[in-house]
């Protein structure tokens, strides 16, 4: 790739984002000498730290923490004590971003990434402007973390908030799912091979499988966990910009105005549920105390009651011609047996069985995406010998990794593309705003009703429940 040159000013520069997987990130793309001399970070939060004790943290956050390299890396970081809403800090941030600029020799391209609470959105785009932070001589761009919002009507307020002084172009909504090598192999499946493209529609494909399941439990994060549950922090987000891919329609080209339009229509066409539907089609569970690990209400800072979902399975159904018809099982939870990030593609058995007494497997095809990244498709096959059986057979399709690459991190991807101003893998305003209106009904009807959580063991695949809405439509989880 082209080397790239940049000021990042980081909100939040001290948090635990910022640490593992932001400092990770640059650094790899130190290292393969995209960012090189032209590059310097700013890292702002309130804590009143030195630039020195910064570059520590920055080194500590690194794999490789006492390398030359490392050192020459974090010498590019800078620290300043910023209070968001104190009109005199943007004036010393515009001095040093000025001063870096030069120092650096820059030429004026400036990443702002906003890494902590979304309720400072606002206040700081605004200064970003009236304190002319940003520059005229290069460009401007607004990286913004997760959550974008608790549901639509927030979302939209920080939404304005932001574009009022960013247009749509400079915003890079992070969704780091997008960012995945086997979930951005999703269109080159689809779209590269007529063998699944004419076949992918509801003709021929008999349902759609998405799993996201974890391991670990909420750690440190019950603050926000216990005002997010399951279906905030990943359904909204994750598993809707996945769902989006498997659903859309064929892009006119491979370039992000074209699939950005195609996905917003996928989102759109996602059937909203009414209060008695939700119940019917969606599943909320917590997990509970078993295997030597601790049930939700007993991690720290969980009050004793929580209602909060740590899982979440559902049956979505979309309006489109192409895929009406077709249910999209979907699930995700904390503290399931592993983990393991998969999509099952489930097509229709062939029209009519000539192998009478033999049961045929279905044709899948499934995108693993973690832990390991593969690709494979079940086909039947005839078992060698006399006589006439059938037996499956997995084809492998993961890419090839000829020369062994090291498989960037999604954060690392990210944040080229961003440098590079490539929104491909970032989601529009749009895409959040549909996918708030699917989850925030379901949302609705979970706190208007008395229907209460259900409970999983720790290290299950989670609740009964979640079996038995796909056993109803006669299916089960392949995975
Ligand atoms: C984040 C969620 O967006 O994704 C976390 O907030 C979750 O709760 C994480 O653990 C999972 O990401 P990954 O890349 O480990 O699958």
């Amino acid at each position: 790739s082209t080397k790239q040159q940049a000021l990042f000013i980081i909100f939040g520069g001290t948090g635990d984002l910022a640490k593992r997987k932001l400092y990770p990130a640059l650094f790899a793309l130190y290292q393969k000498g995209i960012i090189n001399e032209h590059f310097a970070v700013i890292g702002t939060a309130r804590r009143p730290w030195t630039d020195q004790h910064f570059q520590a943290v920055v080194c500590e956050s690194l794999p490789e923490q006492d390398t030359t390299a490392a050192k020459k890396f974090a010498a590019h970081f800078y620290y300043q004590s910023h209070n968001v809403n104190d009109t005199e800090h943007y004036v010393t941030l515009k001095k040093l971003a000025q001063k870096l600029d030069k120092k650096y020799q820059i030429g004026g391209n400036r990443l702002f990434y906003l890494a902590m609470s979304p309720r400072f959105f606002g206040t700081i785009a605004q200064h970003l402007k009236s304190q002319e932070i940003v520059t005229a001589d290069g460009y401007n761009r607004v990286i913004i973390e997760k959550p974008f919002g608790h549901d639509y009507q927030s979302a939209a307020e920080l939404n304005q908030s932001i574009s009022k002084y960013f247009s749509e172009d400079d915003v890079f909504r992070i969704d780091h799912y997008l960012g995945k090598e086997m979930v951005q192999n999703i269109l080159a499946i689809r779209f590269g091979n007529n063998i699944f493209n004419s076949l992918w529609n509801n003709r021929y494909i008999d349902n759609l499988q998405i799993t996201l399941s974890e391991s670990l439990g909420v750690e440190e994060r019950a603050g926000y966990y216990e005002t997010a549950g399951a279906l905030r922090d990943m359904v909204q987000n994750h598993i809707l910009q996945i769902v989006s891919l498997l659903t859309m329609k064929m892009p006119t080209t491979y370039s992000e105005a074209d699939i950005r339009r195609e996905k917003i229509c996928a989102l759109k066409a996602l059937k909203v549920y009414q209060p008695q539907e939700v119940a019917e089609n969606f599943v909320r569970a917590q997990y509970q105390a078993a295997n030597g690990l601790k049930g939700y209400r007993q991690e720290d800072q969980i009050a004793s009651d929580s209602q909060t979902e740590t899982f979440v399975a559902g049956k979505l159904k979309v309006a489109s011609e192409n895929f009406a018809g077709v249910p999209i099982y979907i699930r995700t939870g904390k503290r399931l047996r592993q983990k393991a990030t998969r999509i099952d593609v489930i097509f229709k058995p062939v029209p009519g069985n000539i192998f009478a007494d033999q049961n045929l497997a279905d044709n899948i095809l499934t995108i693993k995406v973690e832990p390991e990244g593969k690709v494979s498709l079940q086909v039947n096959v005839k078992k060698i010998g006399q006589g006439y059986q059938l037996q499956e057979q997995q084809l492998d399709l993961s890419p090839e990794n000829r020369n062994g690459q090291q498989i960037a991190e999604a954060y690392e991807k990210l944040l080229l593309d961003a440098l590079a101003g490539d929104a491909t893998n970032f989601t529009h305003w749009e895409e959040v705003a549909y996918s708030w209106k699917f989850v925030d009904a379901i949302r609705q009807a979970w706190d208007n009703s008395q229907q209460p959580l259900v409970e999983y063991p720790c290290g299950s695949m989670g609740p009964k429940q979640a079996d038995e809405l796909l056993a109803i439509d006669h299916r089960h989880w392949i995975y």
